[in-house]
């Protein structure tokens, strides 16, 4: 626990009370409440969380008005540029970049738990073809914990490990297989002469009758997708998997609630809904119909793919992706598709719009990695399952740094109650 560095006072009527304040290495000072009710018998009221820090950290960094993320104090720019997913997953999950023995040992480590349990296979023949593949990873991943039995004791550091090997190791094979499922095609075996990406992409995209070489270039950029998306401190998906782990249900358990949450269109599912809206707008005549409905107060539309919780300046990862894109479209000779177009001019009009301007609107991460992995080849449903395998190591460390810590206790935020205050039953013939 960081020691106190001040003192904040609350004037609660008559009473003052001293609340503890800490000074974090970096970000803004935080007031302790913990005893509040205690003291005081008043609760805090915050919902969304938007000032509420929930947890110690350690991991990852946000400065959301300089748009800077970093990873263990890493710039994502850096990382992007001269790392690569696996090393950058040895950095979330312990700490430190790896030196070479140590890199080689965690690449061994990893490489060897690509292949699921084969019942598994069964286990995905029961949905129905048509399933949405983030439905499918949620039940099968929630499911692994019915596989692998010896890595479900939470306190043992050496269990928490394999479990978080695993799920590195294994969530491209399991979001790959359900692509392969929704498209009738049969499910390809890891390969473990294969990078990491170079290995998934392989795994989605060859067929049994058929060679298929990987291009460098795409494995680069879907490396690049994966770093970028490792992790974001305390988003939704991330809180979800941290309460769920604080009851003290297993580490498979906990990712399959963190899938589920970050299927929502405010969070990952936003590069499936983006993609989808620059297909709905269609030609970029009518672009102006669909900002004037973004700007309406009376209508839910929202442009997908813009705006952030945290970075009101810009998202860094987004500046990276956006290079990203540039060298993918090239690549596969997509010049002046019209979904590029619209995104294009779309980006355009919402950067000098003064509405977006003023609510700090900037394109997000989800406006750019749609347009990569439609380039790519992939469905649209299959961009959320891509998020939630690059995001698996991020809320596997923010797990493991939460059951490590002796002080984590459960979860359990209180409530503003606002229901009738009470009432004597009433027996149903009498109402
Ligand atoms: N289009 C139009 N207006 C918007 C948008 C948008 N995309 N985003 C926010 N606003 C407006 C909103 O109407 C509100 O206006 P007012 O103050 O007049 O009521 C103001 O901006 C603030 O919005 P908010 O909902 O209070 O902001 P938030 O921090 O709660 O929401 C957000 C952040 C990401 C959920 C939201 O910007 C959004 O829904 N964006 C579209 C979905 C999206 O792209 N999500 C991906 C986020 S990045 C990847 C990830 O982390 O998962």
């Amino acid at each position: 626990m960081v020691k106190s560095t001040g003192t904040a006072q609350l004037k609660l009527g008559d009473k003052t009370i001293d609340l503890p304040m800490y000074t974090p290495t970096l970000g803004p000072d935080v007031v302790d409440i913990g005893k509040l009710y205690a003291q005081a018998d008043v609760f805090t009221y915050d919902p969304g969380f938007t000032s509420t820090a929930a947890c110690e950290s350690a991991i990852t960094y946000i400065d959301g008005d300089k748009g800077e993320l970093l990873y263990r104090g890493y710039p994502i720019e850096q990382l992007a540029d001269e790392s690569h997913f696996l090393e950058v997953c040895y950095l979330l999950l312990f700490g430190n970049l790896p030196n070479k023995a140590e890199m080689e040992d965690f690449e061994f480590r990893v490489t060897n738990h690509t292949m699921v349990h084969e019942q598994m296979h069964q286990f995905f023949r029961g949905f129905r073809r048509d399933s949405h593949p983030m439905a499918t990873m949620v039940g099968v991943v929630g499911a692994m914990s019915a596989f692998y039995h010896d890595s479900l004791d939470i306190n043992d550091p050496w269990q928490r490990e394999v479990a978080a090997i695993r799920m590195i190791a294994k969530l491209p094979t399991i979001a790959a297989m359900a692509f392969k499922y929704s498209v009738g095609q049969p499910f390809v075996y890891p390969k473990n002469s294969l990078a990491y990406a170079e290995n998934f992409l392989h795994m989605c995209f060859s067929v049994p009758a058929a060679d298929y070489k990987v291009n460098p270039i795409l494995s680069k950029a879907m490396d690049r997708i994966m770093m970028l998306h490792a992790d974001h401190e305390q988003n939704a998906s991330t809180s979800t998997v941290r309460l769920a782990g604080s009851s003290g249900a297993n580490p498979f358990a906990c990712i399959a609630a963190g899938i589920a949450c970050l299927w929502g269109p405010a969070h990952g599912g936003a590069n499936q809904a983006c993609l989808e809206m620059l297909r709905e707008i269609g030609t970029v005549d009518r672009i102006p119909e669909f900002i004037a409905r973004a700007k309406d107060k009376n209508d839910p539309f929202r442009l997908m793919g813009f705006g952030h919780r945290v970075y009101k300046n810009f998202d860094p990862r987004a500046t990276v992706m956006k290079e990203s894109a540039d060298e993918v479209l090239e690549l596969m000779g997509i010049h002046n598709n019209p979904t590029l177009q619209v995104a294009k001019e779309l980006e355009r009009i919402a950067l000098e719009d003064e509405y977006f301007i003023s609510k700090k609107l900037y394109p997000n991460v989800d406006f750019y990695s749609g347009i990569i992995l439609d380039a790519m080849g992939f469905p649209t449903s299959m961009f959320t399952p891509i998020f939630a395998l690059s995001r698996t190591v991020g809320w596997i460390s923010q797990w493991k740094e939460m059951i490590g810590d002796p002080t984590q206790k459960i979860g359990r935020p209180r409530q503003l109650y606002v229901g009738e205050s009470y009432r004597d039953y009433v027996p149903v013939e009498k109402r």
